[in-house]
């Protein structure tokens, strides 16, 4: 591991069936005023709403709501809910949902206390946090795995005005103090989203694995789990309450974007740069965003990184490399990543997500082009991409 790096992560995991007994121990640490964020109204449906409600009323908090956090959660959703916890002079902001929820709450946390607009600052203008800015702490209780959210700094915000979903990845003072991960909360989340959660996380790992060459811990670290997922994931979508697979895919979402597995190594996310412009554009699943554009993005860059392919064919998808060159090692592996994909019914086609040729400008204006991963991408390379992907 060549790299210098810092890890500090301040935020404490409950994980398990019995995980929201922690949630009254929890709550004591904290203020009075507590403003509780959900989104359309699936903990309401599941039950879980009412549990979590009785145990801040008998903690003898006060409670504010914010409900109605959409998916892709937009600037003027933000503002809104900025308004509703300066208001109620929050102490605390409970998320209870997956990525969009928890990715909110840090938004308002960061804004509550902040004079400047959070969509101008934040997103547009890319400004971190003031070091003396007073940040409304986060806690969440997790209802969907895939973004990690419930264990990172990132939160992400889409204005579908200007037609750009922005993600930012902030430093430790934003990550959720606490989580409660219980993986049967997962059972009722829609079938597609479970899927789109899963894949999410694969490439949260692929986008820290395909970059770098020094011999890193966290190459070997990142081909666990993604074996892990992978085994896991079919268990899971031949039997979605299979407890012990979910809860492995729950923790290792987790562990995919909690930045551990990025320590010490450049890192690449150029696909997740097309997949939220794509996302700005057309609203579409985050994980579905992804898939579309992965095989010709790692078929363009696996060229200029094939060391790192030829290994992830090996060590991820056991090809056997005898008689084989690295081209047809790395190719092969590729084709067995796409064969999963295949079971997991991950979109392939950017067309399926509502994506038009004549919407392709607006996704090649909204992509930034980073320089982590093994090549840096042209605005032609990403046209071509998204044609690719059509
Ligand atoms: O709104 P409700 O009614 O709760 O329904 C949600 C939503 O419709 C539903 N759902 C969640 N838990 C459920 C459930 N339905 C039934 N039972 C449950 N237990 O699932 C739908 C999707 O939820 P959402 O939170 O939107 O999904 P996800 O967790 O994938 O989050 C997506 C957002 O996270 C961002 C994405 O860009 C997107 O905006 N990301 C955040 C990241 C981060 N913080 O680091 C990284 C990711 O790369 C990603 O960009
Ligand atoms: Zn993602």
């Amino acid at each position: 591991m060549l790299g210098n790096f810092t890890y500090h992560n301040p935020c404490a995991v409950h994980f398990g069936p019995d995980a929201l007994d922690c949630l009254a121990p929890e709550l004591a640490n904290y203020g009075k005023n507590v403003v509780l964020i959900y989104g359309g109204g699936s903990i309401k449906k599941s039950g879980l709403y009412d549990k979590i409600v009785a145990i801040i009323e008998s903690s003898g908090k006060t409670l504010t709501e914010i409900p109605g956090v959409m998916s892709n959660p937009t600037v003027e959703k933000l503002r809104e809910g900025v308004e509703i916890a300066r208001n109620a002079n929050a102490d605390l902001l409970l998320a209870v949902g997956g990525g969009s929820v928890i990715d909110y709450s840090k938004a308002v946390s960061i804004s509550v206390h902040c004079d400047d607009d959070p969509w101008e600052k934040y997103y547009k203008r890319f400004e971190d946090v003031d070091d003396d800015l007073q940040i409304v702490p986060v806690g969440n209780v997790l209802t969907m795995s895939g973004t990690g959210s419930e264990m990172n700094g990132g939160s992400v915000i889409t204005s579908h005005s200007e037609k750009l979903k922005i993600g930012h990845t902030f430093g430790w003072r934003v990550i959720p103090k606490f989580s409660i991960v219980n993986p049967e909360y997962t059972f009722t989340v829609p079938d597609y989203q479970v899927r789109a959660g899963m894949f999410d996380a694969f490439n949260h790992i692929t986008e820290q694995y395909f970059s770098g060459s020094d011999d890193s811990t966290s190459d070997y670290i990142a081909e666990g789990l993604m074996r892990s997922l992978v085994h896991s994931s079919r268990i899971v979508m031949k039997n979605p309450t299979d407890y012990e697979a979910r809860s492995n895919v729950s923790w290792i979402c987790t562990w995919a974007l909690n930045t551990f597995i990025g320590c010490g190594k450049p890192q690449d996310w150029e696909i997740h740069m097309i997949g939220q412009a794509i996302g700005g554009v057309t609203n579409a699943t985050h994980g579905m965003t992804l898939s579309a554009v992965t095989l010709p993005y790692y078929r363009m860059v696996m060229p200029y990184g094939l060391t790192k392919f030829v290994r992830f064919a090996e060590n991820v998808w056991d090809v056997d490399p005898t008689g084989k060159t690295d081209a047809q090692i790395a190719e092969e592996g590729m084709q067995r990543f796409e064969a999963w994909m295949d079971e997991m019914g991950a979109v392939k086609h950017v067309s399926e997500l509502g994506l038009t040729p004549q919407m392709f400008d607006d996704v090649i204006a909204g992509t930034f082009l980073l320089d982590g991963g093994y090549k840096k991408l042209t605005p032609d390379d990403v046209r071509q991409i998204l044609v690719e992907s059509e």
